[in-house]
């Protein structure tokens, strides 16, 4: 008899779809990218071949990407900035490589790439280096352009991904930059040897923590199934929470075609809140943090809009329900943690509204996974 065998069923292990298969596999990527990063309470990088003295004679640092990738850029530097007191710029690679950036041989060009081959990417990488700046790529692939043409690299460890829109490489990334803002927070005096093992610990927690947002997800569903007729979204946060709201937007707008933007919340009365009416879908990162109370605010000026507010609370805060319209509860980690946590449930509320739009999650249109051409 035939057997029909059906390579791609097999392949995603009994889920429906690669990205939901990756975001489960998150859990893993946290743990395989932080594997063997901490012997004896130091952090461990030997590939990077590092000389101490050139790395803390570093001035500035440059985070350069594309796409998902430059968030991931977004959230390292206020690590970087916080920990290391290092000014730090994030750019998109197809700007940085058509300007004039200020880089000198103390300058630190970090480039992140989940293939490792984006043609702006690499461009920037060569600009970068032929001006004297050192060079670290952050890559999932090995052996790939970025990890030959930086001087030094740290891979991701998530395993071949292959839903176009990134999830578990973006939470690797985000697990590796943290790993560096750690090392240049060392390097610089900001963060003892006791701060930098606690907060080793507690970034692998977030594995944990993951596996608990995987474990019910009903109301990441309900808040889809809420929003999924609308034409526009709006996504908004302070600090840490504004940076993985373009990093949910983001997802939205690639796999559902949905309109959504992000906001630092801040700036909803210079302009987006003129965008909203009743039933409009914003979502809000209200994790607490130390500006929890204006994100209280800010929903309620989106709900006297008539707004259909989804926020991400950190479990136990009984409040936010007097607040918003659907509440997805997140465990309670540190502020800067928030970016791993607070991100799978945007990334499951995206592929949600897309599944309920009958969208391929897997092969959004007009979109490629990597993009070797400019
Ligand atoms: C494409 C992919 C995105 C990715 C971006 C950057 O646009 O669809 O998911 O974030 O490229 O790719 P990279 O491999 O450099 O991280």
């Amino acid at each position: 008899t035939h057997v029909d065998w059906d390579v791609s069923a097999a392949e995603k292990g009994g889920f429906p779809d690669f990205m939901l298969k990756e975001i489960y596999e998150e859990p893993r990527t946290i743990r395989d990218t932080l594997a063997g990063r901490m012997v004896n309470g130091h952090l461990q990088f030997d590939e990077l071949s590092l000389n101490y003295d050139e790395l803390a004679a570093i001035d500035r640092v440059y985070i350069i990407a594309c796409g998902t990738s430059y968030h991931a850029g977004l959230i390292a530097k206020n690590l970087i900035e916080a920990w290391s007191r290092i000014p730090c710029e994030v750019e998109v690679a197809s700007e940085f490589r058509y300007r004039n950036p200020i880089i000198t041989p103390s300058t630190l060009v970090v480039a992140v790439s989940q293939s490792g081959e984006t043609a702006d990417t690499l461009a920037a990488i060569r600009d970068a280096r032929i001006k004297g700046a050192k060079v670290f790529g952050i890559t999932n692939v090995v052996g790939s352009p970025v990890a030959r043409e930086s001087d030094g690299v740290i891979y991701i460890k998530a395993n071949k991904e292959i839903a176009v829109a990134a999830t578990k490489s973006f939470l690797g990334q985000v697990a590796a930059l943290t790993l560096l803002a750690m090392l240049l927070g060392q390097l610089r005096g900001g963060l003892t040897t006791a701060q930098i093992r606690m907060l080793f610990r507690e970034m692998a927690d977030t594995a944990q923590h993951i596996e608990q947002i995987l474990a019910d997800t009903s109301a990441i569903e309900e808040a889809a199934l809420a929003c999924k007729d609308a034409q526009n979204a709006l996504f908004i946060g302070r600090g840490i929470g504004s940076t993985i709201c373009y990093e949910g937007a983001l997802k939205l707008k690639e796999i559902s075609y949905l309109h959504a933007e992000a906001y630092a919340a801040g700036e909803m009365k210079h302009g987006p809140i003129a965008l909203l009416d009743e039933g409009f879908p914003v979502i809000v990162v209200a994790t607490k943090s130390p500006t929890y109370d204006k994100v209280i605010s800010n929903i309620q000026e989106c709900k006297a809009r008539g707004a259909l507010v989804v926020a991400i609370a950190t479990e136990g805060d009984e409040e936010i329900k007097k607040h918003a319209d659907h509440v997805i509860y997140i465990p309670k980690v540190r502020d800067c943690f928030s970016a791993i946590t607070a991100s799978v449930p945007l990334q499951l509320f995206a592929r949600d509204i897309a599944i309920a739009r009958g969208c391929d999650v897997d092969q959004p249109r007009n979109l490629a996974k990597s993009v070797t051409v400019e």
